[in-house]
């Protein structure tokens, strides 16, 4: 698998290193922001939803919410844009059967990476349909396209130049979501992944 990558873009330390300040910077967040909340229902503590959109985030959200201190449940979304071996997006279509009930609930929505920002802009609003009081976006990567930069995100762990990447949950063709680093592929391993 290590001959397939061309270059590895950000390390599995900085990886690290990033989650662990995004997941500070988001509970210090909910702290504030539930404060007067709490304080109105006589304690308890801040409360989240973290929504991972699989199958991307699941690597990040799970190193994420490890660093997040406070009462949290957990909901699966199914956003499927890049299917099978296309490198471009191709219109995406949204599973929620795994949500729990999200009325009244403070909810993190986690991607992997924010490309055309079609993914957010489709879950956002769907997640205020269902009920959610407040909806907050995570991604760990953002492409340097106007796109991207155009669609909001609450929390951004790293600006990346716009090429296609893997690992750390990214794929191609479903392979490649357990390289620990973020990489870019050498054109032949892409070729021959390209078949399955
Ligand atoms: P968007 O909807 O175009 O913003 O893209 C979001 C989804 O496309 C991500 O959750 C990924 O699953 C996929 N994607 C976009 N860029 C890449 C990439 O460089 N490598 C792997 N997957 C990508
Ligand atoms: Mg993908």
């Amino acid at each position: 698998m290590h001959a397939d990558i061309q270059r590895v873009l950000i390390s599995q330390w900085q990886i690290s290193a990033r989650v662990q300040e995004l997941a500070r910077q988001i509970t210090q967040d909910l702290q504030r922001e539930q404060a007067s909340e709490d304080a109105a229902r006589s304690g308890g503590g801040p409360e989240l939803t973290i929504i991972p959109i699989m199958t991307g985030a699941m690597i990040f959200a799970s190193d994420l919410i490890r660093h997040i201190p406070i009462a949290m449940r957990i909901g699966l979304l199914t956003v499927s844009s890049y299917p099978g071996a296309a490198m471009s997006s191709q219109g995406s279509t949204l599973t929620t059967a795994q949500l729990p009930d999200l009325r009244g609930r403070h909810v993190l929505a986690v991607d992997d990476i924010l490309d055309s920002g079609g993914t957010l802009r489709l879950v956002v609003p769907r997640l205020r349909e269902l009920g959610a009081v407040s909806v907050k976006t995570c991604v760990l990567l953002r492409k340097d396209r106007p796109q991207a930069k155009a669609t909001p995100a609450d929390y951004v762990g790293f600006d990346i130049p716009d090429e296609f990447v893997v690992g750390y949950g990214l794929d191609f063709n479903n392979y490649y979501r357990n390289l620990p680093d973020i990489a870019i592929l050498h054109p032949e391993a892409v070729e021959r992944r390209k078949h399955g």
